[in-house]
């Protein structure tokens, strides 16, 4: 783990407090019918143990932002918004659904992503989605920060330089080690290493720590079911080895992280995997879908 010293060497604000965590969270319950503010509340009664901040994918969606920012603010959480650009109209609805709630809730919202992995889907260059962060920074008023998420290596590579020169306020880094079909003893080297990677090109494009964009690693995991992933194999004492010595161990190091993700979620349909095996994205929770612990989540 020699290359995480040299970047936190670099980054003594960073390394000078634990990082923060929070969770993704999803926007349906078991059953796939849509949350409503009474389920978020149960949510937050959970997560609020570990952390008082989640992020969310599509505000329009299942009425994310309608549902969750009441039940958040009884509960003192603040969320992530998203807005899903990938087709003009969810573009549409998510901005519109951003601008009518987020003001309403001021406290609450943290921040707002748009895109979730449009780079590294290929959907968006950088260019063109620092134009839709632009414009939706606009449409707030400036009033929330505004970045997107995407996979580490879409900022390793500089897809997404535009975005840090651009005036992106926060940037989301995803990683999985499980995705890269690494094994248990390999995985969090490997995610400390992509990481790095990530982090370290952005902030040299940004040219300085403190005025570049906010940082979070914003997805990591490890499955405690599905379908094995070339060397890598799901599992309850997996999934709390990875949390323990992945989770624990950068926020240890000063980085905020995302776990992806707060609860299961069976209604998700199986679907492939970039090798074109089965990927099954329902075994992801650190809670179950009923909210009961799967392992001891305490770093
Ligand atoms: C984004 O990618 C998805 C999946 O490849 C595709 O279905 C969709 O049409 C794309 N959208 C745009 C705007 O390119
Ligand atoms: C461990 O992960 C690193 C970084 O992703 C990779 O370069 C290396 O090949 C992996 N080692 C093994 C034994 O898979």
């Amino acid at each position: 783990m020699q290359p995480i010293t040299l970047l936190i060497a670099a980054l003594p604000s960073l390394a000078a407090a634990a990082g923060s965590l929070g969770f993704a969270l999803g926007a349906k319950n078991a059953d796939g019918t849509c949350k409503t503010s009474t389920d978020y509340a149960a949510d937050f009664k959970v997560i609020g143990a570990h952390s008082k901040l989640v992020r969310t994918y599509a505000a329009d969606q299942c009425d994310t932002a309608k549902e969750i920012l009441p039940a958040a603010k009884a509960a003192g959480f603040k969320v992530i918004l998203g807005i899903w650009p990938d087709t003009d109209d969810s573009y549409k609805v998510d901005k519109a659904a951003v601008v009518k709630y987020a003001p309403q809730y001021k406290d609450q919202v943290y921040a707002i992503t748009v895109g979730s992995e449009t780079m590294y889907r290929g959907n968006f260059t950088g260019d063109t989605l620092l134009k839709k962060i632009n414009d939706v920074k606009s449409a707030v008023g400036g009033a929330f920060k505004v970045g997107t998420a995407d996979s580490w290596n879409k900022y390793q590579d500089g897809t997404a330089d535009p975005l840090i020169k651009g005036g992106a306020d926060i940037l989301l880094c995803n990683g999985f080690s499980y995705w890269q079909g690494q094994t248990l003893a390999n995985s969090t080297a490997s995610f400390f290493d992509d990481m790095m990677q990530a982090f370290g090109h952005i902030q040299n494009v940004a040219g300085s720590l403190t005025d570049g964009p906010e940082l979070w690693v914003g997805e990591t995991g490890w499955p405690t079911g599905g379908s094995k992933y070339q060397n890598a194999v799901p599992g309850v004492s997996s999934a709390q080895t990875y949390w323990q010595t992945a989770i624990c161990g950068i926020l240890d190091w000063g980085v905020n992280v995302f776990s992806f993700e707060a609860f299961d979620e069976p209604w998700k349909p199986v679907s492939t995997g970039q090798d074109g095996s089965v990927a099954d994205e329902t075994h992801w929770g650190v809670w179950n879908a009923d909210r009961t612990p799967k392992f001891p989540i305490t770093c």
